[in-house]
This record gives structure tokens, C-alpha cells and sequence, in this order.
């Protein structure tokens, strides 16, 4: 799959340096408002001709322990991360892992200060926490109930605070199709826009995201295995190779993460790119049953375990993709805290209101007894012991439900360019690119064999924020004073 499709008007050439920042998600707006904020200028490029990215879509929200809206004390989100990050982890190399290491310490305990950043200097709504898979605290942020999805509010509020400084440039429509070397040093980049090419000189910051859509391309060639899989992302190639091309080494590739629950739309099923359920429909007390009715996972489990699950016991649904018959269902407590995201579902016809007794005595036997878990009359079978909003307790025929077929679905790629906690770009001897940083998920390194949710976002600000701190240091000494002035 190219990457550079797109056919725009072309872009007059710019004389002077900025620091360049490639990939408008929130990695790359966090490294941007960083740069800005000490008076550094940006060019940022985007070969889309919109900018967020897929952080844009982000639904669940971002990771942070401890927070003034975190209830509890947590001292185990670094763990949390290590577990998830599974024999990825644990068997590679000593060298490896203390890279692997530093990388988990820098986020997890960085995850305060970037919560702090978007509520305090961005402006965002993050005061709703929940428990997602995989944790062992509730540690994912959110707005409130009627604000908009994290993923929207965040990128928001960053580009309003970028598109006021006379010091930012956004140019949409230009893909980055080479990335510039000279003496050992990054010193800009090669973009094309419509049929024209153009150089930019400066440092650069990579936060091009990742490849979980490129499923005939790059996913076919990293894991044939997964080919067929429907996928969250746009059908897009990653841009890892271009940072291959000046040195950078990459990890981990075969890393993609299949997220348990895209919606299946009735009404368009061969899909090929799908809405995605987010994870917090669980974390806020939903629950999974297969199509004989019954629940058959503690569904706060690693999106990995919850996968394997599913594509181990559910039946197959018919068609040229590979999915499955899962339905996600949800009470009126969960459904509540989660009302924005709900009427978005219900509106596009994803999920459906119903009772119970239309969904049958079978249905109504696992939620009964399910209800029983939550309010402590009986331990779950499958060892689930968050239940979020949940607050049916005992079900009727008239007790309201919200139901919606799910299926699993490519969703995120760990793999990408090896970097430091200092966000640079490393080289085959492990030794940082002069000129170069990289931050969010065109980076690889940090979650090992499976990110938890809400910790994409979290890595795209902590990173983010680093790239630009580390790139305007090295701008101010080489462009302003230093060999490149
Ligand atoms: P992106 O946001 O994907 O941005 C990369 C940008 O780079 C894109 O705009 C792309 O066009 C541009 N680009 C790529 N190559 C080039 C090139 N050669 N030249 C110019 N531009 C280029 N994570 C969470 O933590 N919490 C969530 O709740 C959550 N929900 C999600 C929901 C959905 C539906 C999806 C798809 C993902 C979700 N994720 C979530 C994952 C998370 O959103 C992404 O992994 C993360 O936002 C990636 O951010 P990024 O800045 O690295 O890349
Ligand atoms: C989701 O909302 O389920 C996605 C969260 C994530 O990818 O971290």
C-alpha cells in the first residue's frame, strides 16, 4: 500500500528552518505545543488531508496513575504494563530489556505530569476514570458524560492552542517521502504534494502512527496470520521504512494487536474498517456472550486474552473476512455512564435498546447470574472482580438492555523504530540519531507483546512532550547558534 496517494495544490518552497514534525496525531500536536511554547517554529505535514490521525477516534481515554481524579492508591501500573507486555518482554535480551525498561518507567510515572498537562494547560475534560482490561486500578481518563470522546476533546484542544501561535504551520495533504542525512545528522525532510516535491530543512520529529489498517500490505507481511482480519484503522501504510532508510532500526513488528470488539454492522458486514466498541463499554460493566447466550470470559482480561478467547470458542460469521459471533451486552447503569458514546452507537444503529425478555430466557439466566456476581452473592466463574457502573440486580422481563454484535478486530501495532526515554530515534549500534526523534506508535519497544488500553494515548503525550523538549534544545544549539544557523 503507498503511503502517498494525494493530489493537492502545490505549496510554495520556505526559506528559513523549523523544526519539522511529521504526523499530526497526538503525538505529534504534543511534541508541536511543546516546541511552540518556547518559541521554536513548526512546520507540521501530514499526507491526510484532515488532522488527528487515529487519535482522533481514541474512545476509551488516556492512562494516568496517580491523578487527582484517580480514586485509590496504585502502585501498580508499571507491573500492570510489564505483565501485559508478556514473554516479549521478559525473554529479550539483558540489553533489551532495560531499554524496554526505561521506556515503561518513563511512561508509567510520566502518566501524572501529561494528565495534568491536558487538564491544566490544554483545557481538557479528563475527570471520569475507569478500569480497562489488563489493569489492576481504574486508570483510564475520560470527560464527563455528555463532553465529547477523549480521543476528539485532546486533539481539539491542542490544534485551538496551536492554530492561535504565529509560530505554527499546519500542511495537510503532504506526504514525507524521504527524510534527510547529511554528515551523520537529520536535516530535514522530502515531501510530496500533489505532483510537486519539496525539501524542508531542520530537525524532525517522527509521530507517523502506526499500520494496523494496512492489512494487505504491511499486517500481511509482518503476520500473514492476521491477513482477513476487518480492522479499526484506515487502510494505510505505516512510514517506519523511511526511518529505516537513514539508519533507524526497527523492533517488534510482528506485534499487532487485535482489539476484541469491532462492531459488526448488520447492515454493511463485510466492512473492511469498523467502528470500534470501545473498551470501556466493558470496563463500565458490559459483558461478552457467545451465541448460545452465555458469558465465556472475565471480559477485564489483556485485549490478547480476550481475543484468543473468542477466536477460540465462538462461531465464525460467513463471509470473505474472518470474524466472529460475539455479543456485547450492557445494562442501563453502564449504558449511563457512558450516555455520549451510547447515543452515538444507538444513532448509527451499532447497539439497540431492548429488554430482557426479548432477548430470551438463556440471555436472562447468564445476566441473572451475572448480577449476582456484581452484587456479591456468588464469585465469578471466570474471576471478573470490576463491574464498573453495572447495576441490574435482579433482572425482569421488562429490565432494559443495549446489545451489539462484536467481533475481533486489528486494532494497533507495538512494533516500530527503537527509541530511548529521551525520544531519539536509535541506530543499529543502539546509539541515538543526531536530529532525529520519534514518539506514539510509530515507535516500538514500549508494549511488548500487548499495549494495555488507554496507554497509547498516554505514550503519544509523554513522548511527545520529550521530542519536542529534546528538539528544541537541539534546534536552539544547531539552527540558532550552532553549524546550521
Ligand atoms: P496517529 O494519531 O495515527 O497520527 C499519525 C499521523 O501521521 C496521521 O495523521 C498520518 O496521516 C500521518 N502520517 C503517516 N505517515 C506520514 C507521512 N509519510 N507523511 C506525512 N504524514 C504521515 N488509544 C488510547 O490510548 N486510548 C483510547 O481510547 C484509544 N481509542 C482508540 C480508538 C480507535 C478507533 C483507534 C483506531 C485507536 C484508538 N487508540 C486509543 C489508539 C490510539 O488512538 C493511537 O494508537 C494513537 O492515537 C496513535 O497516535 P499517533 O500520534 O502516534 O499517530
Ligand atoms: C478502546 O476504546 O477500546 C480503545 C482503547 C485503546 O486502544 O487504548
Amino acid at each position: 500500500m503507498s503511503t502517498c496517494t494525494l493530489h493537492p495544490p502545490p505549496i510554495q518552497p520556505t526559506p528559513q528552518s523549523h523544526v519539522l514534525v511529521i504526523g499530526s496525531g497526538l503525538a505529534g500536536l504534543s511534541a508541536a505545543t511543546n516546541l511552540t511554547s518556547q518559541n521554536i517554529p513548526v512546520i507540521l505535514l501530514d499526507r491526510a488531508p484532515k488532522p488527528g490521525g487515529n487519535s482522533i477516534k481514541a474512545s476509551s481515554g488516556i492512562n494516568g496513575s496517580p491523578t487527582r481524579f484517580q480514586p485509590g492508591p496504585d502502585g501498580e501500573f508499571y507491573n500492570d504494563t510489564v505483565k501485559s507486555a508478556g514473554v516479549v518482554f521478559s525473554g529479550s535480551t539483558l540489553k533489551e530489556r532495560e531499554l524496554r525498561e526505561s521506556l515503561i518507567a518513563t511512561v508509567t510515572r510520566g502518566s501524572k505530569d501529561a494528565v495534568d498537562w491536558l487538564v491544566d494547560e490544554v483545557g481538557v475534560d479528563l475527570s471520569q476514570v475507569a478500569q480497562l482490561g489488563g489493569h489492576s486500578f481504574p486508570r483510564t481518563h475520560r470527560g464527563g458524560k455528555s463532553g465529547k470522546p477523549p480521543g476528539a476533546s485532546i486533539v481539539g484542544a491542542l490544534l485551538e492552542g496551536l492554530d492561535g501561535s504565529s509560530l505554527f504551520e499546519l500542511r495537510t495533504n503532504c506526504c514525507v517521502t524521504r527524510v534527510l542525512k547529511e554528515a551523520e545528522e537529520i536535516v530535514g525532510v522530502e515531501y510530496v504534494a500533489g505532483d510537486e516535491k519539496h525539501i524542508l530543512r531542520g530537525p524532525v520529529v517522527f509521530a507517523s502512527g502506526g499500520f494496523a489498517g494496512d492489512v494487505r500490505g504491511m499486517v500481511s507481511e509482518y503476520r500473514p496470520d492476521l491477513a482477513g482480519l476487518p480492522s479499526t484503522n484506515e487502510a494505510r501504510g505505516g512510514s517506519q521504512s523511511l526511518l529505516e532508510g537513514v539508519g533507524a532500526k526497527l523492533v517488534d513488528m510482528d506485534q499487532i494487536q487485535v482489539h476484541p470488539t469491532g462492531f459488526l454492522d448488520g447492515k454493511d458486514e463485510s466492512a473492511t474498517v469498523k467502528f470500534l466498541a470501545a473498551e470501556a463499554l466493558r470496563g463500565e460493566g458490559g459483558i461478552l456472550l457467545l451465541g448460545d447466550g452465555k458469558r465465556f470470559v472475565n471480559e477485564m482480561e489483556t485485549r490478547e486474552h480476550v481475543t484468543d478467547v473468542i477466536t477460540g470458542s465462538a462461531t465464525t460469521v460467513e463471509g470473505e473476512l474472518r470474524q466472529w459471533d460475539v455479543t456485547l451486552l450492557l445494562d442501563e447503569g453502564a449504558a449511563a455512564a457512558l450516555d455520549s458514546h451510547m447515543q452515538f452507537y444507538l444513532w448509527k444503529g451499532l447497539m439497540r435498546k431492548t429488554t430482557m425478555g426479548d432477548l430470551g430466557q438463556a440471555v436472562t439466566d447468564t445476566v441473572q447470574g451475572y448480577a449476582d456476581v456484581v452484587s456479591g452473592r456468588k464469585k465469578d466463574e471466570f474471576g471478573r472482580a470490576a463491574f464498573g457502573n453495572w447495576m441490574l440486580s435482579e433482572v425482569q422481563p421488562e429490565s432494559v438492555a443495549y446489545v451489539g454484535k462484536v467481533t475481533p478486530v486489528l486494532h494497533f501495532t507495538m512494533g516500530g523504530v527503537i527509541f530511548n526515554s529521551h525520544s531519539q530515534v536509535l541506530d543499529g549500534q543502539g546509539e541515538p540519531i543526531p536530529g532525529l526523534w520519534a514518539a506514539g506508535e510509530v515507535t516500538g519497544g514500549l508494549h511488548g507483546q500487548n499495549r494495555l488500553a488507554g496507554s497509547s494515548l498516554l505514550e503519544c503525550a509523554v513522548f511527545g512532550r520529550i521530542a519536542g523538549n529534546e528538539a528544541a534544545a537541539f534546534y536552539q544549539q544547531h539552527y540558532l547558534f550552532g553549524s546550521n544557523a
